[in-house]
């Protein structure tokens, strides 16, 4: 058996260096990594001096094992950070947020009038009672109003705690629970794939549960119609009567920001607890450094959920505090048609562009034909982030979406990093398809064998970090012990993030994918995410999932689910079939040919757009379907059982 914690099979050696004109304008120039390298807390010093401080810190980094404070003594207001500073700054015409709505009405946001509105709404939570340390469950649609929200209870020191919109009444509440937020922002509801869906009934239902919910302050958003209880309150009649002069506080660096659960798919989940100076300071280095942002002339925009981590860090911290110019939609990329997405980046003339490998790969399904319709000429940067990006899916983005012409950040970083950490500098690093290259300046990563021990290039095994950084989480929220245990107990002294992760020859780092998805197959570890990578490699495949199921001859076989290209006329059934295992024994070896394939419509995903392998080894094992309330789209795996009795494709 092979001593290596992952087999090192597949190989890339396509390497794409950012244009002369990129490199000589870039934000980040090479000499940054000697720079970080010389003295790594000078280097995070001087980052952190990108924010106002109103006291400035007496020690930059308290690292006590796994608990680390930065920062410590300094004096800030994110808030401020975001806006204040900018109007003061004579920035304040300069449009924040180009608002658009799925049904198509739009709102032109500058810097002044959002101070404004975050101004109104503090002294609207303020009415309410909220002050610092209080905790502001946010269920709301993605309009303007949910930055907002977060922004005011930042200005305050109350910590927000945002819960997705797409989550059901039951996650609502037990978030609520655990954080014990005395107030709810949500709204009526919001638009969704060309129609209105609720949001104020599930606050209804879950606050049918034992909370200290005081108020639920509700945005009219769609208009629908509404239960009205003692607790409820308009957004517009408690916030527009309000002054829009409010003079903030500056809170200690280490004041709590906010809580942000990570949906566990089977465990309780995890309240992610992050503090302001450190972490406010990561977010805005990694978004001026990493994409490049140009204030004055650039249109970005991060198509995240302002849910998740990704729309804390890079919707609303890193580029308010940059002074960015953004693009906020509502809705679904495919309403009203396929694109949407398109149109809007020809309308705004968007420039930097940063979204998800399971978004660009549905793109790729639906044909180039969409992408083709609209001029993306203003794009000269693209991000990705969330899942590995195959080199088949990095390669359309670059050639249909970036038109040959924009370097390409594979972003790598967790809910629990706050912001990025693993990640090409667009004007330095010759970037490899697939690959996020290696740690940012300023950050410490390792791949590891079994025994915690650095394995060399050209091998694979656990990513772990092992020196502390700004916007690392503070703890799980009232779980020290879980903390520990669960990120810092596998290996002495290091950080496990959860992922498999190889070194190339050449040192860049592959992420395979959460160790949990690592197949054995006689004794051979292989990564789901290489077997992936190799079937969408084959020009019929637009995306494709794998696991592994018991075998008895192997221990585990390999399975795998795959999604063809729209308008590619491909072999069918089992011709098809042979196709595609003859492809993968041949871009990986014999060893990782699927023992199975199966033909789907749709795969089972997160509403963060991860993969469900657990319900997909479920079908594999030709088990009942276990618990799928995470599921985006609660019908798929009702599709892919029934899809798959009709013409099972063995053989
Ligand atoms: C997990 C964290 C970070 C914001 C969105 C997800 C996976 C994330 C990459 C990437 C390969 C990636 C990892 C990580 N992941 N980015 N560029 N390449 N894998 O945040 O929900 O906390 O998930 O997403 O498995 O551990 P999250």
């Amino acid at each position: 058996m092979s001593s290596e914690s992952f087999e090192n099979l597949s190989y890339e050696d396509r390497t794409f260096p950012p244009s002369d004109s990129f490199v000589k304008n870039a934000n980040a120039k090479s000499d940054i990594y000697q720079e970080a390298d010389a003295d790594r807390l000078a280097f995070w010093e001087k980052q952190a001096n990108r924010l106002h401080w109103d006291t400035k810190w007496s020690q930059v980094v308290d690292w006590q094992l796994p608990f680390a404070k930065w920062f410590i003594g300094g004096k800030l207001n994110a808030s401020y950070n975001c806006l204040d500073r900018h109007v003061l700054e004579g920035r304040g015409d300069r449009v924040a947020f180009h608002f658009e709505g799925e049904p198509g009405d739009t709102q032109t946001i500058t810097y002044k009038q959002l101070l404004s509105e975050v101004c109104k709404t503090t002294n609207a939570l303020i009415e309410l009672g909220i002050k610092q340390g209080d905790r502001v469950a946010i269920y709301m649609p993605m309009i303007p109003q949910a930055a907002i929200a977060m922004l005011a209870c930042a200005r305050l020191g109350a910590m927000h705690s945002v819960v997705f919109g797409g989550f059901s009444a039951d996650s609502l509440l037990s978030r609520i629970q655990d954080a014990d937020a005395s107030l709810v922002i949500t709204a009526d509801g919001g638009y969704r794939k060309g129609s209105a869906f609720a949001l104020k009934t599930a606050v209804d239902e879950a606050l049918k549960g034992e909370t200290n919910v005081k108020n639920v302050l509700v945005v009219k958003r769609t208009g629908q119609e509404v239960r009205w209880g003692e607790k409820d309150i308009w957004w517009h009649e408690i916030v527009d009567k309000q002054s829009d002069q409010h003079s903030p506080e500056f809170f200690d660096s280490e004041n709590g920001l906010f809580i942000l659960y990570t949906s566990g798919t089977t465990a309780k989940p995890k309240g992610i607890f992050h503090t302001t100076g450190g972490y406010l300071t990561q977010a805005a280095f990694t978004h001026h450094a990493v994409f490049d942002l140009k204030a004055e002339s650039d249109v970005y925009w991060c198509t995240a959920d302002i849910g998740w981590i990704t729309g804390h860090s890079y919707v609303v911290y890193g580029p308010l505090i940059n002074g960015a110019t953004q693009v906020m939609y509502e809705g679904t990329p495919d309403t009203p048609t396929k694109g949407r997405i398109f149109e809007l980046i020809e309308k705004y003339k968007v420039s930097v562009l940063y979204t998800a490998p399971t978004l660009i790969r549905t793109w790729m399904k639906w044909g180039d034909e969409y992408p083709n319709k609209s001029d993306l000429s203003s794009l000269r940067l693209l991000g990705s982030v969330g899942e590995p990006i195959n080199p088949e899916a990095w390669m359309w983005y670059r050639e249909v979406i970036g038109n040959n012409n924009c370097p390409i950040v594979d972003t790598w970083w967790q809910t629990e990093t706050g912001a990025i950490m693993i990640s090409p500098l667009p004007g330095v690093t010759a970037t490899k398809p697939g690959s996020a290259m290696k740690p940012l300046p300023g950050i410490s990563t390792q791949v590891v064998d079994d025994e915690g021990k650095a394995v060399g290039n050209g091998r694979g095994g656990y990513l772990v970090l092992n020196q502390p950084w700004p916007s690392m989480m503070r703890g799980i929220w009232k779980e020290p012990e879980r903390y520990k245990e669960t990120y810092w107990s596998r290996f002495n002294n290091l950080y496990f993030a959860g992922d498999g992760a190889k070194l190339d020859k050449d040192g860049a780092i592959w992420l395979l994918g959460r160790v949990d998805d690592v197949m054995n197959v006689s004794g051979h570890r292989i990564s789901t995410t290489e077997v992936e990578s190799a079937l969408v490699s084959h020009e019929a495949v637009a995306e494709a999932a794998v696991v592994g199921a018991n075998d008895e001859m192997t221990g585990q076989g390999i399975v795998a689910f795959v999604i063809l290209r729209g308008g590619i006329a491909a072999a069918s059934g089992e011709v098809l079939v042979k196709q595609l295992r003859d492809h993968v024994a041949k871009e990986i070896g014999p060893i990782a040919k699927p023992r199975q394939i199966m033909v789907v419509a749709e795969l089972p995903k997160t509403r963060s757009g991860k993969i469900m392998r657990r319900l997909l080894r479920d079908v594999a094992e030709n088990r009942a379907v276990g618990d799928s309330t995470t599921l985006a789209d609660p019908n798929v795996m009702k599709l892919i059982s029934e899809g798959l009795k009709s013409g099972k494709s063995e053989d």
